[in-house]
């Protein structure tokens, strides 16, 4: 047999194995050789039970997703499973890797399931936007109870094979060589006598699940799912699980599966899953490049920034030196990570005994000699280039050859800071965010003349800390905060225009933000970008420009720190303040910003439209790769909603004729200040086209 599934007798057995780079991932010419495989054992009368399994790094990863934007092929999924199902003979799926999404369904349909012990399952669809579409939320809500299948299908995240054993996804954990216990396994079944068991001929006992648990487990996840499609429509598929028989249930699954699938919010995060892949690409820096050790990190600064970043390598193994200008900061900066670990502790995340250990490897130090065999140090002073730049002079001084030199500058350039050494080559911005211990995006800077070992280093270096790396240019705010400031700049505009600041983030955030841009502004401290600002060169030359925050901090509410800012704060929990709108009319009146009257489609239209012509500006500029960076970055660092798939491929949804014509709409009322379309963006509105049809065909 040729193709990627292959057919093998070893006694009374047929092993039937694919082969199919680099997951497994059910693509038509594997469901093909499955139809195939399982036809010749069905048929061949030596052969008394099957052991279906891989070559490779995992079982079935998945349905082919590169697929979902094409026609259906034959076989379709469900009826290979079907099929599977339906045989005489007992099937026993060997599982080991990651056996997820359409490959659990494949392993459900089979009658057995063996596992190696570090296997995972999982049903993660729903981080595509759909649901288990071949046949898992019916077999999986029969075979492990409604509330467990939800809980897999809803939360998406794997499940280890010891738990999957305790649930019973799975029948036994084979310690050793999977194929031959697989096959031992199949035998001690024959020698039972045991024949074929079909999940689908099982029933659930409905008046153990009445309509009130679902309403109940609705109501227990709404937050979690907010604003997302396939959540829903998940709980229905284990709704009709419960309440019709097992052919019917399949057929509200197709339906609502077509549902998803169709819908923009699976294409959304269709596009994000290939562009957090492909963003590691770099074109340039070819994946062999030689990269540089990194087993010692210094971290000079250990503020809010310098004391996360130290824990992301501390949770990684890595040792960490911290550097402060005096003992009061070392002991402060350390002091907040030892309560951030204890937090840990106490929430049963973390075990006293790994505290210790992270905890044994960090040291401080006021001398900078204390970082000669560093072999990457991360500056994470304040935002002053001045200051920067001074510590750069005595880093080249310190620091071994070969160290690389970093910044967590949020938006200073880079080629400057580099510019204080003699080894600007060593030099690169690694922007993590805030708190850098839980975000998971970290633009990695290139500077004009920075190594492509040291970017290769740090591309590296992201995922060894669990970060999500962006290469970016540099250029003030990079890509995030320069498309970030547009976005603030027009909150802040409309709050001069008389609108509240309450109701501008519940629009922004019912959009689907997790958070509105005055309250997500309060919490960075508003302080921050007043300073980040006032290093910008090319500051807008605008007195109204965020007129409101820089009157704010000059009253000294620079947030939640101190208890106001653009809200008030009783505690965590943000209160309108009726003097930061009396605030805003007055300055309004000083400055002559009339009122305008914004209707909850321009409040999203200038929030996001002025985000994505900066985005188009900063594709020209080469200063993204690609636009499914951008939409990298906004997903994992600004809170942007995953089913809108990122700036760029909302404004792709939307059609970019509408952008252009909406950011031409300000650009009327406004002038061209801010709302000179880009010419990017232009060009391709002209053209019918896309960014994603742009990005294509270069
Ligand atoms: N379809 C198509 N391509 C896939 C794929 C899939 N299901 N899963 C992974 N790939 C590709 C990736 O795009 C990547 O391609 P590249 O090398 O060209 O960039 C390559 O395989 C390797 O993937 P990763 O870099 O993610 O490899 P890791 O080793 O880090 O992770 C993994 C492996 C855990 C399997 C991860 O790839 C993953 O989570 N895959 C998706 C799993 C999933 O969502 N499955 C459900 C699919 S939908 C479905 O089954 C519908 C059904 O119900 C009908
Ligand atoms: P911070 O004020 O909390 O911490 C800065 C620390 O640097 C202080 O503890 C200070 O004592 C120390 N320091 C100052 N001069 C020093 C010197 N010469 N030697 C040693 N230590 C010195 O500031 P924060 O917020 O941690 O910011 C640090 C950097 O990270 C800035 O460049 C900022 O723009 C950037 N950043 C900040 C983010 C934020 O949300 N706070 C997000 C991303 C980047």
């Amino acid at each position: 047999m040729t193709g990627p599934v292959s057919f093998e007798a070893t006694g009374e057995i047929a092993v039937i194995t694919a082969d199919s780079p680099p997951v497994n991932a059910l693509g038509q010419a594997v469901r093909v050789g499955l139809m195939d495989a399982f036809q010749r054992a069905a048929g061949d009368a030596g052969i008394r039970a099957i052991v279906l399994t891989c070559a490779g790094r995992t079982f079935f990863a998945g349905a082919d997703i590169s697929e979902f934007d094409k026609p259906l092929t034959d076989p379709w999924l469900p009826d290979v499973v079907a099929y599977i199902e339906s045989l005489d003979k007992p099937v026993v799926a060997a599982l080991f890797g990651t056996a997820l999404g359409g490959g659990l369904e494949v392993a459900l349909a089979c009658h057995y399931r063996v596992a190696v012990p570090g296997a995972k399952v999982g049903l993660p669809e729903v981080t595509l936007g759909i649901l288990p579409g071949a046949s898992g939320t019916q077999r999986m809500a029969r075979l492990v109870g409604p509330k467990d299948a939800l809980d897999v299908m809803i939360s998406g995240k794997p499940v280890g094979a010891k738990e999957a054993l305790a649930k019973g996804i799975i029948d036994q954990i084979v310690d050793g060589d999977l194929r031959a216990g697989a096959i031992a396994y199949a035998r001690e079944l024959l020698a039972r006598g045991a024949g074929p068991r079909r999940i689908s001929a099982t029933t659930i006992d409905k008046a153990a699940w009445p309509a009130t648990f679902f309403a109940e487990y609705r109501q227990s996840v709404a937050a979690q799912t907010r604003g997302y499609f396939a959540p829903e429509r998940i709980i229905r598929c284990v709704e009709a699980a419960v309440n019709l028989p097992y052919a019917e249930g399949l057929e509200v699954e197709r339906k609502l599966f077509e549902e998803c699938k169709n819908s923009v919010h699976s294409k959304s995060m269709r596009h994000l899953f290939f562009a957090e892949r492909e963003v590691g690409k770099v074109a340039d820096v070819p994946r062999d490049t030689a990269k540089r050790p990194v087993a010692k990190v210094g971290i000079i600064g250990a503020g809010t920034m310098g004391g996360g970043i130290a824990m992301n390598f501390a949770n990684a193994g890595v040792p960490v030196t911290l550097i402060e200008a005096n003992q009061e900061g070392l002991d402060r900066g350390l002091g907040i990570v030892r309560k951030n670990y204890e937090g840990a502790v106490k929430k049963g995340r973390m075990s006293e005994a790994d505290l210790a250990k992270r905890m044994g490897l960090l040291s401080t130090s006021l001398d900078y000699g204390a970082l000669a065999d560093a072999d990457l140090v991360i500056e994470a002073v304040f935002e002053n280039m001045a200051l920067k730049k001074e510590v750069f002079t005595k880093l080249d001084a310190t620091c071994k050859a070969g160290a690389i030199l970093a910044s967590n500058t949020s938006s200073l350039d880079v080629d400057a800071i580099a510019a204080a050494t003699g080894r600007p080559e060593d030099v690169i911005g690694l922007h993590f965010f805030s708190p850098a211990n839980v975000m998971v995006l970290l633009e990695i800077v290139r500077g004009a003349k920075t190594g492509k070992d040291v970017i290769a280093t740090a591309m590296e270096l992201a995922k060894g800390i669990r970060k999500v790396g962006v290469l970016v240019g540099n250029c003030f705010g990079f890509v995030g905060n320069r498309m970030f400031f547009p976005y603030v700049r027009e909150s802040q505009r409309m709050l001069l225009e008389g609108m509240p600041a309450e109701y501008i983030d519940r629009i922004a955030y019912d959009w689907g933000m997790a958070m509105g841009p005055c309250a997500v502004m309060d919490l960075s401290g508003l302080d921050v970008f007043q300073k980040l600002f006032s290093e910008w060169r090319d500051k807008p030359d605008d007195p109204a420009f965020c007129r409101v925050l820089m009157a704010l901090v000059e009253q000294g509410r620079l947030g939640q720190k101190t208890g106001a800012g653009i809200f008030r704060y009783d505690g965590r929990k943000a209160v309108p303040d009726p003097e930061v709108a009396a605030l805003a009319a007055s300055e309004a009146a000083r400055l002559g910003v009339a009122p305008v009257n914004v209707s909850d489609e321009e409040i999203i239209e200038r929030l996001f439209f002025s985000m994505i012509n900066e985005g188009a500006l900063i594709l020209a500029e080469g200063i993204a790769q690609r636009p499914g960076d951008i939409d990298v970055v906004f997903a994992n660092g600004y809170g942007f909603p995953r089913y809108r798939g990122g700036p760029m491929f909302y404004a792709d949804t939307l059609g970019l004729q509408a952008v252009y014509a909406g950011i031409c709409r300000y650009r009327d009322r406004y002038g061209d200040q801010y709302w000179t379309p880009a010419p990017l963006l232009e060009e391709l509105a002209r053209a019918g086209s896309s960014f994603a049809a742009w990005h294509a065909g270069r």
